[in-house]
């Protein structure tokens, strides 16, 4: 029994925390973010593709979906991942962990902050 709640109390200070680091992003270091660690592969226009997708709109959309971009890896295509903030989260810290065999040839990104700050500017791209 003790052991048990325990581990709650671990699990919800935990989801508490991760969900306050979401909270904390801000759009506008964001768009700096983005154009620093991700600029050169990926555009934030719609239809615009580089070496990468456009991500206009990729929050809420599914792995591999962009009609008009023949770059995919077999693996994202097979995915099955829809990118909520959390999904985008830990791929880009660690892209090869959450696509192994996937194309993008980005190390990830450590800071935390700096994710939670990308990931609000492209929830703000609509
Ligand atoms: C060196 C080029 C490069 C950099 C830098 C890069 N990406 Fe990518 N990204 C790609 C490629 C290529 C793909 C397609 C990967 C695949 O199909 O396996 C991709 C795919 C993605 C996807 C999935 C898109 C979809 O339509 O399913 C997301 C989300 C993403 N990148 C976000 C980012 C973010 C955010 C950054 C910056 C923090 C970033 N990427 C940096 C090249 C890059």
């Amino acid at each position: 029994m003790k052991k048990y709640s325990l581990w709650s109390a671990v699990f919800i200070v935990s989801v508490t925390l991760s969900q306050q680091s979401m909270a904390a992003g801000d759009p506008k270091k964001g768009k700096d973010v983005f154009a620093e660690e991700c600029g050169d592969c990926h555009s934030a226009t719609p239809g615009k593709n580089k070496k990468g997708p456009s991500l206009f709109g990729a929050i809420g959309r599914k792995a591999g979906a962009v009609p008009d971009f023949s770059g995919y890896s077999e693996a994202m295509k097979q995915s099955d991942i829809t990118w909520s903030a959390d999904k985008v989260d830990s791929y880009i810290a660690q892209p090869r962990k959450v696509v192994p065999g996937g194309k993008m040839k980005y190390d990830g990104l450590d800071d935390l902050a700096a994710r939670a700050d990308v990931i609000a500017y492209l929830s703000s791209l609509k």
